[in-house]
């Protein structure tokens, strides 16, 4: 199967990266609706929209997930529409609910991303406790297997550490099975992806790293007789010269929002750090890595088309599935991506299926 694109919404306030360099992107309904026609009608797959209720890393104001895709579902054709979703601030049955609707009103377009947390400040703020970090997994777990009950079985009755659920039905069943996508890269969310996720999303990262994650996290997938497929993060700069592609990445450091990276940095130490192992999401991460706060510039999408789709099919030939994009200038940039790097990407494909048939 070819790969496949996808792009965060934008649907916090402030840009994908935490930056003062001026960002041509809007995070209002209007402009997430363009950007999604826009994205559909080149080439993208999917679009994610990411959770958050409280500011971190800049994101002054946030729209949130669910509801916002709905309203995408319904102004989209072909677009899978991923909702990401925390458990611990909602009950699986509700979501369960939600996500069916999407399905419905998109027609079969609906996935979703179940994230763990790292940001302590929201569930304080919201008077909901916060687990330790492994619990969290293990709540995520719980999550899952009732959306999937819920989604499948005639009734649904669970007994977990977190979730009773007791003879539920749920009508209507959605169209399409949601695809189940999941982030976090500790040994605890890989563990968990093996057992029950469709898709494993990667922070950004070396191709070094990223072979090393999706070779782990394909032989736990295995070993429970399952197959998942593997998603990551890249910040895409596209110019006509490596060196002007360079010069913008240098140019969003060097206007980096300091408090705002450095307060995001305090949060993040919830997440991979915080589990038993001491490794996972950020735990190695830079200041300069932190200012696209899902690590991308550690992916290496910058530079001309051509060195990008390069990257792409290298980011491909170590397991790769989905390429999850984020720009400067959404009004321009998702465009450009389409015409010029997924046509370059496509025949890069046909190269490489044609060299391992022969
Ligand atoms: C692609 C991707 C998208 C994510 N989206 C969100 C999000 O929308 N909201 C959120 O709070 N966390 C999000 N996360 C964070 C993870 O769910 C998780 O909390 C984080 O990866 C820490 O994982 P770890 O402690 O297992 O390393 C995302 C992670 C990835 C890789």
């Amino acid at each position: 199967m070819g790969l496949q694109f996808a792009y965060w919404a934008p649907n916090v306030s402030g840009g994908l990266v935490i930056s003062n360099l001026p960002q041509k992107t809007g995070w209002s309904f209007e402009d997430n609706k363009r950007y999604a026609q826009i994205a559909e009608e080149n080439g993208f797959d999917y679009v994610l929209l990411q959770t958050r209720f409280f500011a971190s890393y800049g994101a002054e104001k946030q729209l949130e997930a669910a509801a916002l895709a709905s309203a995408l579902a319904a102004s989209t054709k072909k677009l899978n529409i991923i909702t990401a979703v925390l458990p611990g601030l909602w009950h699986p049955g509700v979501i369960a609910k939600i996500i069916s609707t999407i399905d419905h009103i998109s027609n079969g377009r609906a996935s979703i991303n179940i994230v763990s947390g790292w940001f302590k400040n929201e569930f304080i703020g919201y008077g909901e406790p916060w687990l330790d970090h492994d619990e969290r997994y293990r709540r995520s777990e719980e999550f899952i297997q009732v959306l999937r009950d819920l989604w499948t079985k005639e009734t649904t009755t669970f007994k977990g550490d977190f979730y009773r659920i007791n003879e539920a039905p749920l009508k209507p069943k959605p169209i399409n099975i949601p695809k189940i996508f999941q982030g976090g890269n500790s040994k605890a969310a890989r563990e968990m992806a093996g057992r029950v996720s469709d898709v494993y999303f990667m922070n950004g990262n070396s191709l070094e790293n990223l072979k090393k994650q999706i070779n782990h996290v394909k032989s736990l997938a295995e070993s429970n007789g399952r197959n998942i497929q593997f998603g990551v993060n890249g910040f895409v700069i596209v110019r006509d010269t490596e060196e002007e592609a360079k010069q913008v990445l240098k140019d969003i450091v060097l206007h980096a929002d300091k408090e705002a990276v450095e307060g995001f940095e305090s949060q993040v130490k919830f997440a991979g750090k915080a589990s038993p192992e001491g490794e996972g999401m950020w735990a190695e991460s830079t200041f300069e890595d932190l200012v696209q706060y899902n690590d991308g510039f550690k992916t290496g999408l910058i530079g001309t088309a051509e060195q990008v789709a390069d990257r792409i099919i290298e980011l491909k030939k170590i397991g790769v599935d989905i390429v999850l994009t984020g720009f400067l200038h959404y009004d321009e940039d998702l465009k450009a991506f389409g015409e010029k790097v997924i046509p370059l990407v496509r025949e890069k494909e046909a190269k490489l299926e044609g060299i391992l048939a022969n």
